[in-house]
């Protein structure tokens, strides 16, 4: 079920034969929903890093006909894939981060704490760092950091160190097992700690806010004068990371305050579309409780 789908698909303003990027195709609810927003003549060029997902867009997108160009390729190298495919200037891009509910399915995929599966965690199954590399050869630091950082797990020395102890661990089931042992659920806690665990590896394991800070930087130079891109976070990390971006780029100037006089001589990129971020509803919480971390940002090239 796309999350924020009205809200993103409409806040890009779009028009009939737009040419339009989504970064992240996952089940392509997205992108079907900006194909008929630009139908007869809009074209998409869909990224997913993951095989599997350009697979299911290829299939769910089959009725648009030649409107789709679908390649398996990480955001981070947006601007490359776009011009070898012919979308150097487009006038709109989406970004929905995060993982897809057939990701957390697949136990073989080992997304989810719920399902035995191997410490795998790959969006891309070509990329040689696993969870299960994180999770054995990691120092305890280096761990402890990881889960502190992206999972906000204020006990995570303790269960470092806990994992450490447990190494070899090479299946989600034992990883979980650990987690359990070591962090007894509180009882005003909504969700298992194990989900924030996995989140964490999750999120060291494919780099992705090195990812989106990479994407970021690109997107300016890919939109034409006032076409617009949308970012759906689910983490407060991500959110900040977008939030400090469009901050940045809607000022002519980013020298530090203390500088008598520019010397960065930086020139405003984009308008922010959006201040606070937009939340999904009440309503689309209850649908689909999934959606109940997602914020959604949009700005607008200059
Ligand atoms: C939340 S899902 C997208 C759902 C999609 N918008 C839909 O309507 O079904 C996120 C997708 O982004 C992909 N993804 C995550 N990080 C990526 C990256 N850096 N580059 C390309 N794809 C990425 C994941 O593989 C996943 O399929």
């Amino acid at each position: 079920m796309p999350v924020l789908l009205s809200e993103a698909v409409g806040g890009l303003a779009l028009a009939p034969g737009a040419d339009c990027i989504d970064g992240t195709l996952g089940g392509a609810g997205h992108a079907a929903a900006v194909l008929s927003a630009t139908a007869p003549n809009g074209r998409l060029l869909g990224l997913d890093a993951d095989p599997e997902a350009v697979l299911r867009a290829r299939a769910r997108l089959a009725r648009f006909g030649d409107r789709t160009v679908l390649v398996q390729a990480n955001f981070r190298d947006v601007a490359s894939v776009a011009a070898i495919h012919g979308f150097a200037r487009v006038r709109a891009v989406l970004l929905d981060l995060g993982i897809s509910w057939y990701q957390v399915a697949s136990a073989e995929r080992g997304f989810s704490f719920q399902a035995a599966g191997p410490l795998d965690m790959r969006f891309d199954p070509r990329a040689t760092l696993t969870a299960e590399e994180v999770v054995n050869e990691w120092t305890a630091d280096e761990l402890a950091d990881v889960l502190y950082r992206y999972g906000e797990e204020r006990r995570s020395r303790r269960l470092a160190r806990a994992i450490v102890a447990a190494r070899p661990l090479s299946t989600t089931s034992e990883l979980a097992g650990v987690v359990s042992r070591t962090l007894a659920r509180r009882t005003h806690q909504r969700v298992h700690p194990a989900t924030r665990v996995f989140q964490a590896l999750r999120i060291a394991v494919n780099d992705e806010l090195g990812a989106l800070e990479t994407v970021l930087r690109q997107l300016p130079e890919l939109l034409e004068p006032g076409g617009r891109f949308a970012v759906i976070t689910f983490h407060s990390l991500e959110d900040r990371i977008v939030k400090q971006f469009v901050q940045r780029e809607v000022r002519d100037c980013v020298c530090p305050p203390d500088f008598p006089a520019c010397r960065c001589g930086h020139k405003a990129t984009l308008r922010a579309i959006t201040g606070r971020p937009v939340c999904p509803s009440e309503a689309e919480i209850r649908a689909n409780p999934r959606s109940r971390s997602a914020k959604l940002r949009i700005a607008e090239r200059l």
